[in-house]
């Protein structure tokens, strides 16, 4: 009981993403559908938080909120090119940062991103978006067993879950 609240305090490695029933999570560095209800579903997970994404989905999200600040806490951003950004710390070497990462941090994706820190996990926040979409850009095969699901909530639209790895 006491070293699971330690983790979840000081070192829990939460991902958070949507995807559809192909796996789809992207298409032209957007997401593929409109679904209001999963975008606050999402914003009321990451905000204020600490969160690793890649350069792809940096920039992405800095296209829809335009001049708007981005509603995280520190904002880590994965890139092996030598840039500097007013409202993140560059992180060029994703794997050592994992490994060495004690606090809580949400990855919010892209596919790339995903992939790396898969194997980093502790929970991962899963919106299932019924339906097929067209798409580039795809979620990674999970192996489910090595989760226990935690949370689960459906709607008309999404199944909402959470698992946490046993
Ligand atoms: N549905 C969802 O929940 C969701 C959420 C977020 C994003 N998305 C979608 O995902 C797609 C973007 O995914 P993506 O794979 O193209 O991009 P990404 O994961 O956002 O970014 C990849 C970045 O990681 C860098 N990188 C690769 N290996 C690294 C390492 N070992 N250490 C540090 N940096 C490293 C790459 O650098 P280089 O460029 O220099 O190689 C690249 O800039 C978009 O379509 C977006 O809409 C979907």
């Amino acid at each position: 009981m006491q070293e699971s609240k330690e983790r979840l305090q000081f070192n829990m490695i939460n991902m958070i993403w949507a995807m559809d029933e192909e796996n789809i999570i992207g298409y032209k560095n957007r997401i593929p559908w409109h679904c209001k209800e999963d975008l606050i579903y999402y914003k009321e997970h990451t905000k204020g938080k600490t969160v690793l994404m890649g350069e792809a989905t940096y920039y992405s999200l800095k296209g829809y909120y335009k001049d708007k600040p981005l509603p995280y806490g520190k904002i880590y951003v994965a890139s092996i090119n030598d840039i500097k950004l007013d409202d993140a710390t560059i992180v060029p070497d994703l794997i050592s940062f994992l490994k060495d990462f004690k606090d809580e941090l949400w990855v919010c994706g892209g596919a790339t991103i995903y992939k790396l820190s898969l194997p980093f996990a502790d929970r991962l926040y899963i919106s299932f978006i019924q339906g097929k979409h067209e798409g580039d850009a795809y979620f990674p095969q999970i192996d489910y067993s090595k989760y226990n699901l935690i949370f689960e909530k459906k709607t008309e639209q999404v199944r909402y879950t959470c698992f946490e790895r046993k």
